[in-house]
């Protein structure tokens, strides 16, 4: 890596690692799992990208798939590695900086990404999907009403943005709730896709 990418990445990392000092403990699994669970595999192998605390790789854990949990805050990690293991779950972390490079092809039978957006990585999340396997990105939109989530319109979708990341995928399950203004409502200002991509999985 350059020198000069190197001070964004860490202050990224600082960044999370002071959060997740004061905030140890996951909170709610997010919506796209928790209202498609009934499409979701309950075997196999999934991948939560900037999993944080890893609410959502302790839900789908819980549901018999083995984890591998990634994020750049070796504190997130750590907590959620200490969960993992009193919980008895199947979870394998990984502290990384995610890049298109550090992923696999064709390894996953879920891949989730949930309140993160890096758009260099839509190709390699695609290609690192097993075939028949499925792929899970839920985020705030650039249009969202509530007032929560990042203000960078970096991190935030565009319009109709998310079926661009999973060409030639059947889509499962999509939303697009960035007018709901119910603060409560763990949808509120976001937009999610379930898609599958095609090819059939092994275990069909
Ligand atoms: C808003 S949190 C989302 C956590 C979790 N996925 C959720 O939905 O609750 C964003 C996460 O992205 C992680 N992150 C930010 N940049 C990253 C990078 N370059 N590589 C890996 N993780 C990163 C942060 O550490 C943080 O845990």
């Amino acid at each position: 890596m350059r020198p000069e990418m190197k001070a964004p990445m860490n202050k990224v990392r600082d960044k999370w690692n002071r959060i997740y000092s004061k905030e140890r403990l996951p909170g709610m699994p997010s919506a796209v799992l928790t209202d498609n669970a009934d499409i979701l595999p309950t075997g196999g192998v999934a991948l939560d990208l900037a999993c944080g605390l890893g609410t959502n790789s302790l839900f789908l854990a819980a549901r018999g798939l083995e984890v591998h949990a990634w994020d750049i805050s070796e504190v997130a990690i750590s907590h959620l590695a200490e969960q993992a293991r009193s919980l008895g779950l199947n979870i394998q972390t990984r502290v990384v900086n995610i890049t298109a490079a550090a992923l696999p092809t064709e390894s996953y039978d879920l891949v989730v990404t949930s309140h993160y957006l890096d758009r260099s990585l839509p190709p390699a999340i695609m290609k690192a999907a097993r075939p028949g396997g499925l792929i899970c990105y839920q985020t705030f939109t650039a249009e969202k009403l509530v007032n929560k989530g990042p203000s960078n319109p970096d991190f935030l979708l565009q319009p109709n943005e998310l079926p661009s990341f999973v060409p030639g995928c059947e889509i499962l399950a999509a939303t697009d709730q960035s007018h709901n203004t119910n603060e409560n409502d763990p949808l509120a200002g976001r937009a999610f896709i379930i898609a599958r991509k095609p090819g059939v999985s092994d275990g069909d």
